[in-house]
């Protein structure tokens, strides 16, 4: 049972489209606020995204969403629900991002889980192995999917892990976001998601929140490891206009945005790109 089911997810691997998640267990580090602008910031440079909010609080789905579309689509909990939805039934293709289209979250998504798994293990391996399925259906068509989940190590943000094919963990420089990567690394969630994404990379540890007057963030910027994992070679700094763009649903980066805040997340969005090449696409 056990190597039918991952004999079967092996036989769903992307061959061009990446899936990105920012993860780490402990809330407010960044995850969302990064996730979107990381979206921004790859379709600046002509990618194509999309942008799958997993997360039943719809923060990134408000952020992004237009406000007057009539465009319709299903939702994340539908395809969870359902898993005779196509998934193109639950994408909306025009949002505030040019290049970017979202599959909304409605707040329902952890009921309708929570309603198909029923405590039963294979269903919850089906779940994921119907998701992965959706989502190599749109392999090619889409460059990049980000997905955005919340901080909770629940059996959502489990399966959104094991269809990711590329993590980055964030930490607000925090012991506590440390301490909230060293958690997830040996929970039984990720032992889960080794056992069924063994191909999943993790890019490494991305420090956001950087002030850099700050003694503890010198000391984060001078580790080259972070919760017993590589830090990328970048940081985010810390800037109150972030809220002012969550509250304004806004982005950071974008035509005119300019200064170190633009430039970190497109700077993250070219190791983004270089890193998650395959040794196949690089030859
Ligand atoms: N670089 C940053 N500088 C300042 N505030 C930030 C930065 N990144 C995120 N924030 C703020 O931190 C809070 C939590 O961010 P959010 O992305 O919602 O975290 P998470 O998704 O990890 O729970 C929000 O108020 C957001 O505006
Ligand atoms: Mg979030």
């Amino acid at each position: 049972m056990q190597l039918a089911s991952a004999a079967t997810f092996e036989s769903f691997q992307m061959t061009h489209t990446k899936i990105f998640m920012f993860v780490n267990n402990k809330g407010g580090v960044g995850k969302t606020t990064t996730s979107l602008n990381e979206a921004a910031a790859l379709a600046e440079k002509g990618k194509t995204v999309l942008f799958f909010d997993f997360d039943e609080s719809m923060n990134s789905t408000f952020h992004i969403k237009l406000q007057n579309s009539n465009e319709k689509s299903f939702t994340s909990s539908s395809l969870i629900a359902n898993p005779n939805i196509n998934i193109i039934d639950c994408i909306v293709w025009g949002t505030k991002l040019d290049g970017v289209a979202l599959v909304p979250s409605d707040g329902g998504i952890k009921k309708a889980l929570e309603e198909r798994v029923r405590g039963d293990a294979n269903a919850l391996i089906e779940v994921a192995m119907n998701l992965k399925k959706a989502l190599h259906s749109l392999d090619g068509d889409v460059d990049y999917i980000i997905i955005d989940a919340s901080p909770s190590m629940d059996m959502l943000v489990k399966i959104a892990l094991t269809v990711a094919t590329h993590l980055v963990f964030v930490v607000d420089g925090s012991s506590y976001a440390e301490q909230g990567i060293v958690n997830m690394l040996n929970s039984d969630e990720m032992k889960f998601v080794r056992e069924h994404n063994p191909a999943q990379t993790i890019l490494g540890v991305l420090l956001n929140k950087i002030d850099t007057r700050k003694t503890i963030a010198r000391i984060n910027l001078e580790r080259t490891e972070i919760g017993g994992l590589k830090k990328l070679p970048l940081y985010i700094p810390e800037r109150n206009e972030i809220d002012v763009n969550t509250h304004q649903q806004e982005f950071a980066v974008g035509k005119g945005k300019e200064g170190l805040l633009a430039d970190s997340y497109r700077n993250l969005a070219d190791i983004l790109i270089t890193q998650s090449v395959t040794n196949k696409e690089a030859a």
